[in-house]
């Protein structure tokens, strides 16, 4: 029966030792379906929400002879077609073997499980479209027989304990266009793999042991043209970044990462892959000077680019692109004043270089921008205290730098600020008594500056507003220590009902802590104060 049902398929003329193989599977296991399923069901050790135990249940069927209600099992007319057992606990080895005379299933998923085993008898189950293995514990190799999953269109064995080399013929798999293997130990040289692929669309090999030089100009011509998704980050990738001349034309390319490698050299011009829109390369050794074209306007659709922890040098210039929003070159060693604009981004993070000049430059940082990091370069001058734009703006982390003066009233009155980090500069004056009554700001470290006059908690000067109560103000992290502050330690600190942490230490404050200090905070649990260090 099985072998009349094999001729009607176009498989047939496969290899007779495989047939044989089939027949042998249906002799072992019986041919129906519900047999299948209920060997499979053995396998299962623990079942924890009772799921498979309390619905699979062999006097369940359809008049077809299809199981009826059976828990992540579709079936139809007499042939089970997908089985969906994602999420659910099971743990065990799960028998592929059983389930491999399956002659319709088209889908297995049965990801976020604790299932073990080898996947080794994969290669039997001919029709499957859909295979998601991901986050169980599956291990060992992929064997080469996973190339005659030929219907294959989504392959997903991310987050198992899978390794060795990818010895699969990927040319065969033709109709492939998801291919996760995230987060396994494969190794082998990357390019081996992408001179077979074909017109896939998305491919993570990411958080393996892959090796090798990354030359996508020598890559299969379907695969460059169709991929839109590549993240090799992860990995032990070296050389240059595509070190044959010119770019390969990835005509659909919208997400690349290749951060967390050792790859060095310049970074080449993205400009010809003019569907771009992340770009990562962050954690590499890559060095030479920011490659200037993907911050300007152009034609091109980036909107994130990471080049964060590498080896550039140089000045950045005005960034005028009007795509890009999230910009990321920490840890390099940039150099030179702080760019005039930033175009439309939203984050910008410029820290732990070796920047200098005035910090006012960042008040023409216009209304787009949200998250400023400059923190560990050399930026000297004052915060501006100009114009009030800013209006989105979350957080700003300007620590370890030589800022002076006065901290500007205005910082106050940016309606969106949660964070500010003014940490080891040289700041003085009084502090800003809105700080403290903001109902947005919710971490502000002001430690080691020179800071004095006393801590200005002052609740009266609150406009008698019904809808401002001691439960609004938001400050969560309050860091004033090794500063200059003087006065009586501040005992109604104990209205900022969201406090759950404040260093006040080595400071010139007096008086005494009040008992009952903790009682109104609504973290009074988890509440530290640190005041003697
Ligand atoms: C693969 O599975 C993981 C974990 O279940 C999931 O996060 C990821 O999005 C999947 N990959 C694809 C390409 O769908
Ligand atoms: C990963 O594979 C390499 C060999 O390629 C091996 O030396 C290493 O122990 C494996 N790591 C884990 C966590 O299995
Ligand atoms: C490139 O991939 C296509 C489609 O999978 C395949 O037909 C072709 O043989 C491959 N070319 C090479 C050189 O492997
Ligand atoms: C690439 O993979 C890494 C690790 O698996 C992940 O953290 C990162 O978010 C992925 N990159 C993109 C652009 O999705
Ligand atoms: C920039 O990248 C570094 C790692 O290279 C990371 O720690 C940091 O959080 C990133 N910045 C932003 C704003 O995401
Ligand atoms: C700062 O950058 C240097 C390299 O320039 C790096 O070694 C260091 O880890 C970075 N520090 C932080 C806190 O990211
Ligand atoms: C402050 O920045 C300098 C470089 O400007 C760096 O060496 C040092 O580690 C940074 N300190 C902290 C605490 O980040
Ligand atoms: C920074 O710039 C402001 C305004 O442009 C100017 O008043 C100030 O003197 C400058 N500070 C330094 C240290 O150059
Ligand atoms: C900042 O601006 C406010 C109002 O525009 C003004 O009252 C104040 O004197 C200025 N402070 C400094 C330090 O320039
Ligand atoms: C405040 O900044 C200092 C110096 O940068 C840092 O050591 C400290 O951990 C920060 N405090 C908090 C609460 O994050
Ligand atoms: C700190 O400010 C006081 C005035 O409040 C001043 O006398 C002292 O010199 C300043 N210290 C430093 C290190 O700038
Ligand atoms: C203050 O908190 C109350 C209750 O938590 C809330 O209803 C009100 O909207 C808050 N007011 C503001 C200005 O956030």
């Amino acid at each position: 029966m099985l072998l009349m049902h094999d001729a009607g398929l176009s498989w047939k003329g496969m290899l007779a030792t495989w047939l044989i193989f089939l027949l042998s599977v249906a002799i072992a296991f019986g041919s129906s379906d519900i047999d299948s399923l209920l060997e499979l069901r053995n396998s299962i050790q623990n079942d924890p929400s009772e799921l498979i135990l309390n619905s699979w249940d062999s006097k369940s069927l359809d008049s077809y002879g299809c199981p009826q209600n059976w828990y992540g099992i579709l079936c139809s007319e007499g042939n089970v077609i997908s089985i969906t057992l994602d999420n659910a606990g099971l743990v065990g080895e799960f028998n592929f073997l059983a389930i491999s005379g399956l002659k319709m299933l088209y889908k297995l998923s049965i990801m976020n499980n604790q299932f073990t085993g080898s996947i080794l008898h994969i290669g039997s189950m001919v029709s499957l479209e859909f295979l998601d293995l991901s986050l169980n514990k599956f291990y060992g190799l992929v064997p080469p027989n996973i190339a005659e999953l030929s219907n294959l269109v989504y392959l997903n064995l991310s987050s198992n304990e899978f390794g060795g080399p990818l010895l699969i013929d990927f040319n065969k798999l033709e109709r492939l266009k998801y291919l996760d293997l995230h987060s396994n130990n494969f190794s082998g040289d990357i390019m081996q793999i992408f001179l077979l692929m074909g017109s896939v669309l998305h491919v993570d090999l990411s958080s393996n042991s892959f090796s090798g030089t990354l030359d996508l100009r020598l890559g299969n011509e379907s695969f460059l043209s169709s991929i839109r998704h590549l993240n090799v980050s992860h990995n032990s990738l070296s050389g240059e970044l595509f070190a044959h001349d010119g770019m390969p034309y990835l005509d659909n390319l919208m997400v690349f990462d290749a951060s967390s490698n050792q790859l060095v050299g310049n970074i080449p011009s993205f400009t010809f892959v003019v569907s771009l829109r992340i770009l990562r390369l962050g954690c590499n050794q890559l060095s030479g000077s920011l490659p200037e074209d993907l911050l300007k306007e152009s034609s091109m659709l980036l909107s994130e680019l990471d080049l964060s922890q590498n080896k550039l040098e140089g000045p950045v210039g005005s960034i005028t692109s009007v795509t890009l929003r999230k910009l990321n070159i920490s840890s390099n060693k940039l150099s030179g004043p702080l760019p005039l604009t930033v175009g439309h981004c939203a984050v910008v993070d410029l820290s732990n270089n070796t920047l200098s000049g005035n910090i006012t430059r960042i008040q023409y940082w216009g209304d787009y921008v949200e998250v400023i990091q400059l923190g560990s370069n050399s930026l000297t001058g004052m915060l501006p205290n100009e114009t009030s734009q800013f209006l989105r703006l979350t957080a700003l982390k300007v620590s370890n730098n030589s800022l002076e003066g006065f901290l500007p009233p205005i910082l106050g009155t940016y309606p969106e600020l949660k964070e500010i980090d003014l940490s080891l500069n040289q700041l003085s004056g009084f502090l800003l008594p809105n700080l403290f009554t903001s109902t947005k700001l919710t971490d502000l470290n002001l430690s080691s500056n020179n800071f004095s006059g006393p801590i200005p908690i002052q609740l009266q000067q609150i406009p008698n507003n019904q809808l401002v109560s001691a439960e609004n103000f938001s400050l969560v992290s309050l860091d004033l220590s090794y500063n200059n502050l003087s006065g009586p330690f501040p005992s109604n600190i104990s209205n900022l009902y969201s406090l759950e942490y404040i260093n006040l230490c080595v400071n010139k404050l007096e008086g005494t802590i009040p008992d009952d200090l903790r009682v109104n905070l609504r973290g009074f649990n988890h509440f530290i104060l640190e005041i003697h260090c």
